[in-house]
């Protein structure tokens, strides 16, 4: 099995002005290109171990320990792209509505506590990372940041909504501005892909059957 990377659902100027188009360019055809190519590099002696991004992020701890760091980098770097670019869009909806609408709103208070919290664990987080929208097992959502590409699969969640804190994502625009980029990106979240991930987890216990199948 070789890993391909995905394309954008969209243009790589789509997301401008609050992505720009050189940013995003560089990022998915360089960052996010040399992740999957590091992986199928990676496993290429290992064809039993060739298996969909998510599940290796699942089992780490049964992979071999030479190569377990590797894979964690490379599989979650070609992971959590993967899921970065299917839950923004252009000309999205400012806010989510139905059933995600609700368990946010039960969850945090409200969507202005939601977005204030995951603004705030997004700007504090140190270094390279990912902020994250997570469910939990007993079906609470919870807000968390990963180092590097360290994915809460691995820790048993689903993610269902991320933003990229790697400087690749943001410098070229804000530059050491974090806290700007993580305010504009609210125009760009998409909302109806969250809320889809959120009730297929709730009726399936699980919300990337379609990226498993897809990568
Ligand atoms: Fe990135």
């Amino acid at each position: 099995m070789k890993y391909t990377l995905p394309a954008l659902p969209y243009a790589y100027d789509a997301l401008e002005p609050v992505i720009d188009e050189q940013t995003m360019r560089v990022h998915h055809r360089g960052h996010h290109q040399a992740y999957v190519d590091k992986l199928n590099k990676i496993l290429d002696p290992h064809p039993k171990l060739q298996l969909p991004v998510d599940d290796l992020l699942s089992r780490l701890e049964t992979l071999p320990a030479d190569i377990r760091t590797e894979v964690e980098n490379n599989a979650g770097g070609h992971a959590n792209h993967t899921l970065f670019w299917s839950v923004l869009a252009p000309g999205s909806a400012k806010e989510p509505t139905g059933e995600i609408a609700q368990a946010i709103a039960q969850d945090f208070g409200n969507f202005r506590n939601f977005r204030e919290k995951f603004e705030q664990q997004g700007t504090k987080h140190f270094s390279n990372g990912w902020v994250w929208l997570c469910a939990e097992n007993n079906g609470s959502l919870s807000v968390l940041t990963t180092k590097d590409h360290q994915s809460p699969l691995s820790r048993g969640l689903t993610p269902l909504f991320v933003m990229d804190l790697w400087e690749h994502s943001y410098y070229l625009k804000h530059q050491n501005k974090r806290p700007d980029y993580l305010a504009g990106m609210w125009s760009v979240a998409n909302w109806p892909e969250v809320g889809r991930r959120w009730e297929d987890f709730r009726q399936n216990g699980y919300s990337n059957r379609e990226w498993r199948e897809a990568i």
